[in-house]
């Protein structure tokens, strides 16, 4: 079982003592559901990965992360998951499964395999989230034996929350949403 303390970081990583209690929630999670899935090592722990790096420049400041991405018209909060995974290939991270699953984890990906699904259903799903909790913890026990029900539902209440904030859907996820419908 990860803590937020144990958890290996890279060394350029930003994040508040609050997000990296965060981050190690959603290892738990993913943890918790690779088990309970007996995934082998080898996607077992691209799934801890995942988790323990997707928000490691959450709290970087925008300059970092647009420089990083070279992304001058995205919003500010979908630059985040592109430029660690731009920073973790750098330093030679060759897992595509991981990488993909960090770049997109905020607006989602048609093109996911399981890891991807995994980390954008953990990130909306663990346990330290104020909102529907009751809601969103018995979707969380559903994974093991509903992957793909459990991943399109969250899809659609990531949505959901997106248009009813008034924000834009990327087209990332307008794609991913058509795609599980
Ligand atoms: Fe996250």
């Amino acid at each position: 079982m990860s803590d937020a303390s144990s958890l290996r970081l890279p060394a350029w990583t930003e994040v508040s003592s609050k997000r990296r209690e965060h981050i190690g929630r959603v290892v738990a999670l993913l943890q918790h559901w690779a088990g309970a899935l007996l995934l082998d090592e080898r996607e077992a722990r691209a799934w801890h990965d995942a988790g323990a790096w997707h928000d490691a420049l959450r709290d970087a400041d925008e300059r970092t992360l647009r420089e990083t991405t070279g992304n001058e018209e995205r919003p500010l909060g979908m630059l985040h998951g592109p430029a660690a995974a731009i920073k973790l290939e750098q330093d030679g991270e060759p897992r595509r499964d991981v990488l993909e699953a960090i770049r997109w984890h905020t607006v989602g990906s048609a093109n996911w395999g399981r890891t991807g699904r995994a980390l954008y259903m953990a990130d909306f799903l663990e346990p330290g989230r104020q909102f529907m909790q009751a809601d969103r913890a018995f979707l969380a026990a559903q994974v093991p034996a509903a992957f793909d029900a459990v991943f399109r539902q969250v899809v659609r209440m990531r949505v959901e929350w997106v248009v009813r904030e008034g924000k834009g859907l990327a087209m990332e996820t307008v794609t991913l949403w058509n795609s599980v419908r």
